[in-house]
């Protein structure tokens, strides 16, 4: 169950309930989603963990296996959602969706009209951020992936926030009913270009359009779509870079130099005296920082227009 109310935060209210979902946490990329059952047992390299045993523990709570392995367990969010949702298609991933919002200005109460639904992994985050008043109404023409992606609203407790249709907006645009209401649109298909006059009909006057695609030849597309009833035009690539934070040992074998704190792997320079005093006492371990190697690159561009006001 996602926090839908920021005065309500589950992990700062109440403690794990029968029936809860929890998101189990071994390592920040092995975590997933567990819907908690009194009677269950989760079995992992760790050991055999009762679910009755987590029943009464606060959220963030660290529990043991019957061999002394622990793992925590931690509320949904939006962002952990992501992270562990079952993978239907390409999803967006939390530093687009946090662009997205901010862009969109998308704030409780707002109307927002998507497509494709996709895995959910947006719908989640927009959901969240429209509560308690506002609404998201997205549109996937694959039948069985907007049934899931319904299921998995039901399970994050986010459906009464989402209506999930089913309809080939490239071929037929959004539905006439929401023409005029829409705060914004986002649109995360193929040839996003064939759905941009139909977002522009469905705005308010002033109403933001987001287009995500993978490749700039679908953006140059994009955009020559939107010239016409859109200003302000403008598209981003959100870069991400993760750092690594842990407890180490500084390298002191190499000579005059050593790994840097905050430095990129493998980059090594001069020591300054300050750092060659703190050499001295290499014995003492150290926190080291340094850039994640499995960061995520390119994942798409994002294009921002504001409809036109005549
Ligand atoms: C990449 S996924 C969207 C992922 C989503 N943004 C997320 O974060 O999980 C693209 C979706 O668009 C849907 N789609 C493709 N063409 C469509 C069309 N003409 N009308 C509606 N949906 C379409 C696909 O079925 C697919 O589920």
């Amino acid at each position: 169950m996602l926090l839908t109310d920021s005065t309500k935060k589950l992990s700062f209210t109440r403690c794990i309930r029968d029936g809860d979902l929890v998101i189990v946490y071994e390592k920040h990329d092995t975590m997933k989603a567990i819907r908690v059952c009194e009677t269950s047992v989760l079995q992992n390299r760790f050991g055999v963990f009762k679910h009755s045993d987590w029943i009464g523990k606060p959220f963030g709570s660290k529990v043991f296996s019957n061999k002394g392995g622990f793992v925590y367990l931690l509320a949904a969010t939006p962002a952990l959602w992501t992270l562990v949702l079952n993978h239907r298609t390409q999803i967006l991933y939390i530093a687009d969706i946090s662009f997205v919002i901010m862009y969109l200005e998308i704030v409780p109460g707002c109307l927002v009209l998507e497509s494709g639904t996709g895995s959910g992994s947006l719908t989640t985050s927009l959901a969240r951020a429209v509560a308690p008043t506002g609404h998201v109404y997205t549109f996937d023409f694959h039948e069985q992936r907007a049934a899931s992606a319904r299921e998995d609203f039901e399970r994050t407790g986010v459906s009464s926030l989402v209506t999930v249709g089913v309809r080939d907006i490239q071929g037929e645009g959004f539905p006439d009913e929401y023409t005029g209401l829409a705060d914004s649109v986002f649109l995360d298909l193929p040839q996003p270009w064939l759905a941009i006059p139909s977002a522009g009909k469905m705005l308010k006057r002033d109403g933001i359009l987001c287009s995500f695609s993978p490749c700039i030849e679908q953006v140059q597309s994009s955009c020559a779509a939107l010239r016409s009833s859109f200003t302000d035009i403008r598209t981003f690539e959100v870069l991400l870079r993760t750092y690594e934070v842990h407890e180490g040992k500084m390298d002191c074998g190499q000579g005059d130099e050593s790994v840097s704190f905050g430095s990129p792997p493998y980059k090594r320079r001069q020591r300054s005296n300050e750092e060659s005093k703190m050499q001295e006492n290499t014995s003492s371990p150290v926190i080291l920082a340094r850039p994640c190697g499995e960061s995520r690159g390119h994942t798409g561009y994002l294009t921002f227009a504001r409809l036109k006001s005549l």
